[in-house]
């Protein structure tokens, strides 16, 4: 079983889940304490962490992240709601800055 370590509000959640987890469902059903979530759908962006080690065993970024984080893909940032745990990871939500991307404005049709 994959062991997921969480750095959050300055403490360290350290815990096992099971192959293929998504943190931000074990959340919901209080089986993954500390996490910072909100809609679970890549939307809000309150899940934001970075991933410190094992990103090489996680699934690249896909649209959602990219739309959401733009450059900070780059940076190791993922949006932790759309991640699919398969093997040891270390991830913080601490000192994360993200903010929502603006939207763009309805171009005026004449
Ligand atoms: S929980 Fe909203 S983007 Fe992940």
């Amino acid at each position: 079983m994959p062991n997921v370590k969480l750095h959050v509000d300055g403490t360290i959640v350290e815990q096992e889940v099971k192959d293929n987890a998504n943190l931000v469902v074990l959340a919901g059903t209080r089986q993954f304490p500390k996490l910072k979530y909100g809609c679970g759908m890549g939307r809000c962006i309150k899940c934001t962490c970075q991933v410190l080690s094992g990103a090489e065993s996680l699934d690249p970024p896909n649209w959602k992240e990219e739309k959401m984080l733009g450059e900070k893909v780059n940076e190791g940032y993922r949006l932790t709601c759309q991640l699919t745990i398969r093997d040891d990871v270390e991830i913080t939500q601490d000192n994360i800055s993200v903010s929502l991307p603006k939207k763009r404005s309805a171009t005026a049709v004449k």
